[in-house]
């Protein structure tokens, strides 16, 4: 077969794939209650067993991948490019229904931010990931969900505004395939009416993305949260966004981390923290962490500025204190509470991945509070 014709039916193949989205819709979709509430959780019959197996699965493929003796890092977002000091700063005047927990009153807590590529395996940083950011904000007073910290609320992001397998058993699912090495299996699995295809797709955007500046571009929590008794997801964005770095033409492996540090030893860097309301639990639905809900629907309101002052991050101490860190989403008060059968799941999992790496690395996990310098 000449090449041409190879072209055009692979060109065949894909525009025949972007049409079947469109027709099949992209499944699969979690089944939401027609008579769900707005902030309503409702978890599968065997959410306890899909939690533990996927626990299991996480452990096993970690114990695997950094034998006893050897120093075991995170299962997911295992390279940091590192941890910037922040100020998280609440509006004030926010009103009564946003003004709750950790936004109750306009006040500043300190930061760690830690910057991370996704993938499980870390790539060098001009190839396509996923990128995440996580906050620790300290000195969070009230009580908190998890007993291992008493004083933080930790958020977690990434720059992708939904996952690509909505609930507990799809994301079991994937990842069996994924470890299996057969991921095709999970999108492609089956008659081609019962293909994922919008999963597909999700992972194709989510895992292909180029950055030049972590500091430039928006993140999401792509999962629910309380904040009273409504469900909000949170975003996060530039207070401007720069373009001033480019994915440099003959790029490092570490080129992120090198960018953060020049722009960060020039000048303090500002972001946006938002809440995106639900208005509608079946549109925006709380169980379905593969569904974006609509940003003209419900405009995502700021209710804090983060502020990254001017600094050098980039010790062998702070990266050490970096890697020695554990953030969750159940470090939190109950005002934020995790919400939908993702977040419940990752309760289980985080604690036992992070327990399962200090105790490996024989470290005894220290709660931070912000004062720390380096
Ligand atoms: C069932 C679904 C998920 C599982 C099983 C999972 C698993 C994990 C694990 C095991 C870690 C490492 C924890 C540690 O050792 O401290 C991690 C880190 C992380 N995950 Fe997830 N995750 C899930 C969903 C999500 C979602 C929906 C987001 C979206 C924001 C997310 C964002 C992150 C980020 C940003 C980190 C890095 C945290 C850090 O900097 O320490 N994950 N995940």
């Amino acid at each position: 077969m000449n090449k041409t014709r190879v072209t055009v039916i692979i060109l065949f193949i894909i525009s025949g794939l972007i049409v079947a989205i469109g027709i099949v819709g992209g499944g699969p979709t979690v089944k939401i209650p027609a008579d769900t509430k707005p902030g309503a959780e409702y978890s599968q019959p065997n959410e306890a067993e899909i939690t533990a197996q996927t626990k299991e699965m996480l452990l096993s493929v970690l114990k695997e991948k950094y034998p006893a003796g050897t120093s075991a890092r995170r299962d997911a977002h295992p390279l940091a490019h590192g941890c910037v000091r922040a100020s998280f700063q609440v509006l004030p005047d926010l009103p009564a229904n946003l003004a709750k927990g950790v936004f109750y009153k306009e006040r500043s807590y300190p930061v760690w931010m830690r910057l991370s590529n996704g993938s499980a395996d870390p790539k060098k940083d001009a190839d396509g990931d996923v990128r995440g950011m996580a906050l620790k904000l300290m000195g969070v007073p009230g009580p908190k969900l998890l007993p291992d910290e008493i004083y933080t609320q930790d958020f977690l992001l990434i720059n992708y505004p939904v996952m690509p397998a909505g609930s507990p058993d799809e994301y079991l699912a994937l990842f069996d395939a994924a470890i299996h090495k057969r991921p095709m299996s999970y999108f492609f699995g089956g008659m081609p009416w019962n293909w994922k295809l919008g999963a597909f797709q999700k992972v194709l955007e989510l895992r292909g993305q180029k950055v030049a500046d972590l500091l430039d571009i928006d993140y999401f929590s792509t999962t629910p949260y309380r904040l009273g008794e409504q469900a909000v997801k949170y975003k996060l964005s530039p207070c401007q966004k720069k373009g001033e770095y480019q994915i440099p033409a003959d790029p490092t492996d570490r080129f992120l981390r090198d960018n953060l540090q020049d722009r960060l030893s020039k000048e303090s860097v500002c972001m946006d923290f938002y809440v995106q309301l639900q208005k509608d639990p079946i549109a925006m639905p709380v169980e379905d962490a593969a569904v974006r809900w609509d940003e003209k629907v419900s405009v995502p309101i700021k209710v804090a500025r983060i502020e990254i002052p001017q600094q050098e991050f980039n010790s062998e101490k702070q990266n050490q204190f970096c890697e020695q860190l554990s953030y969750t989403p159940w470090h939190s008060l109950k005002e934020h509470q995790p919400l939908g059968g993702i977040n419940r799941v990752r309760k289980a999992v985080y604690s036992a991945i992070a327990a399962h790496r200090f105790e490996q690395n024989g470290v005894t996990p220290a709660e931070p509070f912000g004062s720390e310098r380096f």
